[in-house]
């Protein structure tokens, strides 16, 4: 380590060494200038240029010189390379051979954890536990950093009102507000003390509104208001940006007819000057070079001035910045010091993490074997699994005893691959934790667990290909469907009870996974009615990375959990609900429509000037379906049940000073200790442009034994009250205003109070 460090002094000749003592504005600025002034045009773009490795490809191109050009300081960041091992030889590429010895930075899709891997974000938001999201970005910095890695490619906090996109399962639903908690407990968790070395840099993504594509389909269009913007779209980037997020990542999509990566308006003006963020901006994956299907420049010369005008700092494996921007500078294109000051925001981010100073500090062998997996993750892991399932429905079959004989039946019960869901990163499936392998743990020998595959994850075969093409790993059982199906229901005949594991291969949700069709496969709901034909009492464990149309199970499965894709500690996870050992309390961040045909269809609408009246034709509404979700945001059952008060106010108005406290009392009326998470909302009901019918404002998250009960209160002020008024303005306005309390967005107490000035 010693002698790395001394190289690198003796590499920057008069350009001192970083000094160990605590970074300074100033002292990072001398050594910054000073660096730049030694800094060919060709080796300051190379600290904008960024590829991937070859180890672990997450994209379409990979650049096979990667190496010779970090000896020649053409590329300053690398990504997709993890492991002290394999990063070490990488930056001895750089700090050793390259001339000016500038380290290199190493990124990570790091998303639901690194090698220890968690829910998926989706599932994890079910939590509502702020705490526990911030843990778990903790610990995946802890081993990322351990592995070399310096910089996650997380929070995704998009907003999305639609489940047919796939990457529905990386954000945390469709509500601005929890979307803004949990980015700043995101950022707050991977980046803490970014001095110390278990600490990565957060890359709040995807920049902007991405999560807003028309119908679903990945990579679309996106077009919608400033107001819409601003109110719904824009708080959550805002949120990590304000708790320091040290980068951000482009969009692939357009934003108001300009694609984000060449939006200056974005880029600058708004993310820089009014938001006042000081860190880089990485394009996502080859985004400058679509830029020139997208229809807003003729060719890669174009586009990289357009990225580089806009703001962005960094591209990402689209090798446009090394090919272009030297010839676009001696073309008066592009100048000096907006190179010069992208270079700077690349070099300010290795130098607030220590690099100039031990380029290796995150490369830790002996961390690396005490972090990765240990005991206090997989503990992590495991609680925030069961913390992160939903109970939809339970008709007296739930919790399961641990006697008697148990049939297993689903091609998700003896699965591993799945368990772990898209984007795990160096998440290793084989020490993922099936259903079948933690019902077995569960029961030992007190009960009998009977198994089926029962059904293929589809029969599409051209559905197949594609998940397989994409490392699905789905293997096909050779027995026909019938055959299949026969198996299973003579196993579920031999029963007590059956479960059955069904829903979604991890690879029909993530990115370019869109659905037009967000349903159970037929091949698995053909199995699901077999079984439950035998009249056997049966719990349907969903998996899945999206909300799914669940209709027909609503109606005819007695007992329905919904688990996503738990990570690691997945099957215990489940096994320990499944049984009682820990009473389901999540619920759901991203309403569950009945039909495609309602999407989008989201707690936080407005009312319309006709809103749904059954009894008139002209009202807001569908001739062949309600209007109403099959679960709203917010709804997740429990084994106990609990019981609301009508809402306390402490007073019938709040003034522009004032707080205004809102308290119920919550019973615990069940034979079981639970938890269950209050929620706060409020309805403005009168204003200067139209308002939500509901938005989300607060919730508490509380335990309660049987009988128990206890008084929540929630505190109002008038800055809770604002929102974008006509004049864009964000401030509040006085009137009526409507709050409300309970265990969903629609089953709530509600109470009446006016905001005075
Ligand atoms: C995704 C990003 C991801 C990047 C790097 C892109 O395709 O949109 O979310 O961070 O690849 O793997």
């Amino acid at each position: 380590m010693k002698k790395a460090i001394l190289l690198y002094g003796l590499a920057v000749g008069s350009v001192l060494a970083q000094p160990a003592a605590k970074t300074t504005p100033t002292s990072m600025n001398t050594f910054i200038d000073r660096l730049l002034k030694q800094m060919t045009v060709e080796e300051k773009v190379g600290q904008l240029t960024l590829f991937t490795s070859d180890m672990d490809v997450t994209g379409p191109t990979l650049r096979s010189t990667y190496k010779e050009d970090i000896q020649k300081g053409r590329c300053g960041a690398i990504f997709n390379a993890y492991s002290p091992k394999y990063v070490r030889q990488l930056q001895d590429l750089a700090v050793k051979e390259s001339r000016l010895k500038i380290p290199l930075l190493f990124g990570y899709d790091v998303i639901h954890g690194h090698r220890t891997i968690f829910p998926i974000p989706l599932g994890e938001a079910c939590t509502w536990d702020l705490g526990l999201l911030e843990k778990t970005a903790r610990a995946a910095a802890v081993e990322a950093s351990a592995d070399g890695l310096h910089w996650t490619y997380s929070p995704m906090v998009d907003v999305a009102h639609d489940p047919r996109w796939g990457r529905v399962a990386e954000g945390v639903g469709e509500d601005t507000w929890l979307g803004e908690q949990v980015a700043k407990a995101k950022v707050k968790g991977y980046q803490g003390d970014l001095t110390k070395p278990d600490q990565i840099l957060a890359c709040v993504k995807h920049f902007a509104l991405y999560g807003a594509i028309q119908a679903g389909r990945d990579y679309n269009t996106v077009d919608m208001s400033r107001r819409e913007m601003f109110q719904t779209y824009l708080p959550p980037y805002k949120a990590a940006i304000d708790a320091g997020a040290a980068t951000v990542m482009t969009s692939f999509n357009e934003v108001d007819g300009i694609p984000a990566t060449a939006n200056r308006w974005l880029m600058t003006d708004l993310l820089r000057k009014q938001w006042g963020f000081k860190g880089f901006v990485v394009t996502d994956y080859t985004a400058i070079n679509e830029m020139i299907q997208h229809g807003v420049g003729a060719n890669e010369y174009e586009v990289g001035a357009l990225a580089l005008k806009a703001g962005v700092d960094m591209d990402m494996q689209g090798d446009v910045y090394r090919t272009q921007l030297p010839k676009l500078l001696a073309d008066k294109k592009i100048t000096m010091p907006e190179l010069d000051e992208a270079a700077r925001r690349v070099l300010e981010a290795k130098y607030k993490l220590g690099l100039f100073q031990d380029p290796y500090k995150f490369i830790n062998d002996e961390r690396a074997a005490r972090e990765i997996m240990s005991a206090d993750k997989l503990e992590l892991a495991r609680d925030v699994a069961r913390k992160s399932i939903v109970l939809l429905k339970n008709e007296q079959v739930l919790p399961l005893k641990k006697t008697g004989t148990l049939a297993l039946i689903g091609p998700l019960a003896d699965n591993k691959r799945d368990m772990i869901g898209n984007w795990s990163a160096a998440g290793d499936w084989q020490k993922a934790v099936s259903l079948r392998e933690g019902l077995q743990a569960k029961l030992g020998n007190g009960a009998t667990l009977l198994y089926a595959k029962g059904a293929n994850i589809t029969d599409d075969k051209e559905l197949l290909t594609k998940l397989n093409n994409n490392g699905g790993n789905l293997s096909t059982d050779e027995k026909s469907p019938a055959q299949l199906i026969d198996e299973a229901v003579s196993t579920a005949q031999k029963a007590d009870v059956v479960v059955l594991a069904l829903g979604e291969s991890q690879g029909m949700t993530g990115e370019a996974a869109s659905r037009s069709d967000i349903g159970i496969p037929e091949n698995q709901r053909k199995l699901l009615e077999a079984v439950l034909a035998t009249k056997k009492p049966v719990v349907l464990v969903l998996m899945n990375g999206r909300p799914l149309t669940l209709e027909w199970e609503h109606e005819h499965v007695p007992a329905m959990l919904e688990t996503w894709f738990l990570g690691t500690q997945a099957g215990h996870a489940i096994a320990d609900v499944l049984v009682g050992d820990y009473n389901p309390a999540g619920k759901l961040t991203m309403t569950f429509p009945r039909r495609v045909g309602q999407i989008p269809v989201y707690y936080s609408a407005k009312n319309t000037g006709r809103p749904m009246d059954p009894n008139n034709k002209y009202t807001s509404k569908y001739l062949d379906a309600p209007n109403t979700p099959l679960y709203p945001f917010g709804y997740g059952l429990s084994y106990t049940t609990f019981s609301y008060s009508d809402i306390n106010l402490s007073s019938p108005a709040l003034t522009a000073a004032g707080k205004l406290q809102v308290s119920v009392t919550v019973k615990n009326t069940g034979n079981l200790a639970g938890e269950e998470v209050v929620q706060l909302y409020s309805r403005d009901l009168v204003g200067s442009v139209t308002r939500p019918l509901k938005e989300l404002k607060g919730f508490q998250k509380i335990a309660l034994k049987p009988g128990e009960s206890r008084n929540v209160t929630f505190t109002l002020t008038e800055a809770d009250l604002r929102f974008y008024d006509a004049a864009m303005k964000w401030t509040s306005e006085p009137g009526d205003f409507k709050v409300f309390v309970g265990t969903n967005s629609q089953e709530v107490k509600e109470a009446g109070f006016k905001l005075v000035r």
